[in-house]
């Protein structure tokens, strides 16, 4: 298993689109994805398919002392997933003590669950800083920041390096994209290519555009990859998959399979 945790510092970057978005980009290529919720928002189940938030996940598998991984779904595009479920105020405050008092609790539940050997994990999380956010980069492999081409990601990119290479306890290895640039506007393609120089190989290639097929596929419940297989923002995606590949093959010492 390769695990993905997707952060960042600002809110409403993508993290939750791109985490639904390439699990069905890599379940398209024959490759078993699975995506977890790691974020109270419980949201991430209406945008791989659900018409509703889900009340079971695992926070309700928490409360109720069932397995981790108990209401784990799977949508039509063979994406495998396990939303966060419904959490009122009082249940979120208790799994937030339990994490903050079992450093690790994510890493050891993941543990227990027998996932395929080639399976990629990506593991959305609050925006930072957040106690689910540090469980999820302790636990992965690598961490994917995602920076919106704005001054609020510029000026918060230290926040989300600290993240990965100091806060959590453990150095990850840390990749960042840029979501939702709109190369209409100057401003957009301006610090685009000022983190490109500052973030070089530590910034995916593709940079992921602004791309309105994202809300049409929403309104429609489908994904993006569904309703517009060749729109430019499933293009950007496909170059973040390949991306995500190359670390795992570069981590393992394999050959990477980096096609769409
Ligand atoms: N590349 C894109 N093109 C167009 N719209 C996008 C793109 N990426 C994300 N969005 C839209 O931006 C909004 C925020 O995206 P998303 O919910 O994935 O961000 P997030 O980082 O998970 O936010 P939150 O902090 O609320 O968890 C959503 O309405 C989403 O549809
Ligand atoms: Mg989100």
């Amino acid at each position: 298993m390769f695990t993905v945790a997707i952060i960042s510092a600002a809110g409403g970057s993508g993290r939750s689109t791109l985490a639904a978005n390439l699990a069905s980009l890599l379940a398209q290529r024959g490759m078993p994805p699975f995506a977890l919720e790691f974020d109270p928002q419980n949201l991430l189940a209406t945008l791989l398919g659900s018409e509703a938030p889900p009340d079971d996940g695992l926070l309700t598998d928490f409360m109720g002392n069932k397995p981790f991984g108990a209401s784990a779904l799977c949508n039509s595009d063979n994406v495998g997933f396990l939303p966060f479920g419904h959490a009122n105020k009082q249940d979120a405050a208790g799994f937030e003590q339990q994490l903050r008092s079992t450093p690790g609790w994510l890493r050891n539940c993941l543990a227990q669950i027998d996932f395929a050997d080639d399976t990629i994990l990506l593991i959305d999380t609050p925006r930072l800083p957040s106690i689910h956010a540090c469980q999820a980069v302790e636990a992965a492999d690598l961490v994917l920041s995602v920076l919106m081409p704005d001054v609020r990601s510029m000026t918060l990119l230290p926040a989300a390096q600290a993240t990965a290479l100091t806060d959590c306890g453990r150095q990850k290895p840390l990749l960042h994209v840029i979501n939702a640039l709109d190369s209409t506007r100057e401003h957009h393609n301006r610090l685009a290519a000022e983190l490109r120089a500052r973030l070089r190989q530590d910034l995916v290639p593709e940079i992921v555009h602004r791309d309105t097929a994202i809300a049409q596929a929403l309104a429609n419940s489908v994904s993006v990859i569904d309703a517009s297989p060749d729109s430019l923002v499933v293009h950007d995606m496909n170059g973040v998959v390949n991306a995500l590949l190359a670390r795992r093959a570069a981590a393992s010492g394999k050959a990477c399979q980096c096609h769409a």
